[in-house]
């Protein structure tokens, strides 16, 4: 399975934050925004993945993450030129998945928590048609929202609707099969001028080859989209990881526990962080206490 980052977008409603910088570059407490996607792909046993982003920032991104050698993965990029949607990513991606199936992660999504990496791990490897993740929320008019009949079977996703039918936001990760590659490419934009991925998993759902799974209470997901929603983030990450001495989405460590990455390649990460962070003294404890 090969996996993609969308972290383009306009960001507009973290501006002026955005105006300059790209918003899945921005901190969430100690690390960058997009280290929380990338260690949900990485988390779930994708070593190919793809960044997209903007013009003006893939440098960035190549600056930050490089080709992935330093994770013992392997990281490509490419620029989507405007914010034509979320389902434009299976377009830009189409060379680089292939005819694998492919995981797909919005560059601003948060997720955290103890089950999900072996639920993860479940659901690609059994991966057919399409597998979404739903998660209860007190404002599901804000997203995509997932309808169900009396069984729990995903019947309908509706856009930000006003009377929701469900308290279940669809989160931003999406598990595919090879076919939502042609899927998106016969996706024509919406009002809103946007290629939809909810259009992609409609697609799904007519063929019933469309699955939620729901995260349920145990699992923390946020989308760091606004003001308020990055300071939330950064929050949980620094209560989480202050109680409990460890780290969420500590990149290298979980490239280390994956065995992506050895001793001498936590070392070199180590070298190249430095112990004058908090962040790299962990990475030492990490590399001390295994
Ligand atoms: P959104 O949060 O819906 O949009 P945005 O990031 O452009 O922000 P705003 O609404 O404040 O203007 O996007 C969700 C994620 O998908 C986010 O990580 C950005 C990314 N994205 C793209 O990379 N390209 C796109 O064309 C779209 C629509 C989103």
């Amino acid at each position: 399975m090969r996996g993609i980052i969308l972290a383009g977008g306009s960001g507009t409603r973290l501006r002026p934050l955005t105006q300059v910088l790209s918003k899945q570059l921005l901190p969430v407490f100690d690390k960058p925004l997009i280290y929380y996607p990338l260690s949900v792909l990485m988390l779930s046993g994708i070593r190919d993945i793809l960044v997209i982003s903007g013009p003006g920032h893939l440098d960035q991104y190549r600056a930050l993450l490089g080709d992935g050698d330093r994770l013992g993965i392997r990281l490509a990029y490419a620029e989507q030129d405007r914010p034509r949607g979320i389902a434009d990513a299976l377009l830009i991606g189409r060379d680089f998945v292939g005819d694998e199936q492919v995981a797909l992660v919005l560059g601003d999504n948060v997720f955290h928590g103890h089950d999900l990496a072996p639920l993860l791990r479940e659901q690609v490897a059994k991966l057919s048609g399409a597998t979404l993740f739903g998660y209860a929320v007190a404002d599901p008019q804000r997203y995509g929202v997932a309808v169900l009949d009396g069984d729990g079977r995903l019947v309908d996703i509706e856009e930000k609707p006003r009377r929701p039918r469900s308290n279940l936001a669809v989160t931003g990760l999406y598990l595919y099969d090879n076919e939502a590659l042609d899927h998106a490419a016969r996706l024509a934009p919406s009002a809103r001028g946007e290629l939809e991925i909810s259009d992609v998993n409609r697609r799904f759902v007519a063929e019933g080859r469309a699955q939620l799974v729901n995260l349920g209470r145990g699992t923390m997901w946020l989308d760091a989209g606004t003001h308020e929603s990055l300071m939330e983030a950064a929050n949980y990450v620094r209560v989480v990881q202050q109680r409990q001495g460890t780290r969420i989405a500590c990149i290298e460590e979980v490239a280390y526990r994956m065995g992506a990455l050895d001793r001498s390649g936590l070392h070199a990460a180590i070298e190249s962080v430095g112990v004058t962070s908090d962040y790299g003294r962990y990475l030492r404890q990490v590399l001390d206490e295994h």
